[in-house]
């Protein structure tokens, strides 16, 4: 009996000193999202992504022989709170890299805090143009709303073949304004009128005042690039106030609970989107297939944008160099070594360089302002699911 509590003594000993050298041999990445709050699933999505993409860099060995460990911050859908987030996790757990967020208001809030301290940040879905012209450090794997904006205006000039549109946005949501614009500017070139252009705030539920002055206008389509949750809600009310023309929207839309929210209202709706699980390409299948495997679910945009940061992130470290053996002393606190500003100098100026990227949502190049360029989808809802329109080519 004795023996055995001194087995089970040391045996325990033995895995916390396993663990403690564990912790002290990681590289650590931070990353920031919306777990909870009014776009929840942005944040669960990506979460998903980074984690898929996490773990099987560790699962092939890691970088150079050196496994990953990611923290993860909640920023409750609020751009303070991001802020909050990556104050901590450059500041306190000294990451080495941020990936995050998915939406542009709270990339901007959280962007200048991985400038000053010298952090690469790269956000996997943020689309509004000021997030990385931040500063040099800060990065994004995607499209930006210029792009976006055009494809949605020559989408409904050219494709629905209209040509009065109402704007319905987000006053305090840095991409819902941008893109508002970038949708104006295109579809005012091409001969369409923009009669109105409504506003409201995230975390509103009532649209009706909006909706019913949009309706006076007669307007034959109505542009809101807004977040899915609100969406769904105007959507509902703008049928039961007897508006029946389509509504179009961008990458904000894209999340499983736009459906549930607005239901049949959505039909012969359309937005604009990063994928597109009908994407018959084999990086896109592969990744479904193991996604499904791992969480029972078809992913999002947001997934495969999350996968393709963190993928590109571990590259970048890869390539940066700063892991080879005689930059590594062996004995000595890995992140205590490597994390030094000459070294994340090191991994920005390896983001930067990324070109022809194999991501699951597109062949990624950075360009020279830190940018994605990749083409858009347009997907239609259609008895109450998504159905895939056409692909855009910047
Ligand atoms: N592009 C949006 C933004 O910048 C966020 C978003 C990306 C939402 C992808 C859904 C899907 O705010």
């Amino acid at each position: 009996m004795k023996v055995f509590k001194y087995l089970v003594f040391f045996l325990i000993l033995a895995l916390l000193l396993l663990t403690c050298a564990k912790k002290e041999d990681v590289i650590l990445l931070g990353e920031f999202g919306s777990l909870t709050g009014t776009t929840a699933t942005f944040g669960k999505s990506t979460q998903k992504g980074i984690e898929m993409a996490i773990d099987q860099v560790n699962k092939a060995g890691g970088i150079e022989g050196k496994l990953l460990k990611i923290i993860v911050e909640d920023d409750q859908s609020k751009p303070e709170e991001a802020a909050t987030a990556v104050k901590k996790l450059v500041n306190q757990d000294r990451v080495l890299l941020v990936l995050g967020e998915v939406a542009s208001s709270r990339s901007l809030a959280a962007a200048p805090i991985c400038q000053n301290a010298l952090v690469p940040m790269i956000t996997p879905s943020s689309t509004n143009p000021k997030v990385t012209q931040v500063g040099d450090y800060i990065f994004r794997v995607c499209f930006i709303d210029p792009f976006q904006g055009e494809v949605m205006a020559k989408f409904a000039f050219n494709t629905l073949k209209v040509s009065k549109a109402a704007i319905l946005k987000d006053v305090k949501n840095d991409y819902s304004v941008g893109l508002a614009q970038f949708f104006t500017d295109t579809f005012t070139r091409l001969g369409g009128e923009v009669l109105c252009d409504e506003s409201y705030s995230e975390g509103d539920i009532e649209f009706r005042a909006q909706l019913t002055s949009i309706r006076a206008k007669n307007p034959d389509v109505i542009f809101i690039p807004g977040y899915y949750t609100e969406v769904g809600l105007i959507a509902r009310q703008a049928r039961d106030l007897g508006i029946k023309i389509p509504l179009i929207g961008g990458d904000g839309w894209d999340s499983p609970r736009l459906l549930e929210i607005g239901g049949e209202a959505l039909n012969n709706c359309y937005y604009s989107n990063h994928y597109t699980p009908e994407d018959t390409r084999p990086e896109i299948q592969n990744f479904i297939k193991e996604f499904k495997t791992r969480y029972n679910e078809i992913p999002d945009a947001m997934a495969p944008l999350g996968y393709d940061a963190a993928t590109i992130a571990c590259d970048a470290i890869k390539r940066s160099g700063i892991l080879s053996p005689e930059n590594v002393k062996v004995g000595k606190n890995l992140m205590e070594t490597i994390n030094t500003p000459d070294n994340r100098k090191k991994i920005r100026d390896a983001i930067a360089q990324t070109k022809d990227f194999p991501g699951v949502t597109g062949i990624i190049t950075i360009d020279e302002n830190r940018n994605a360029k990749k083409p858009a989808v347009v997907l239609k809802v259609e008895d109450q699911k998504l159905k895939f329109v056409e692909t855009i080519y910047p």
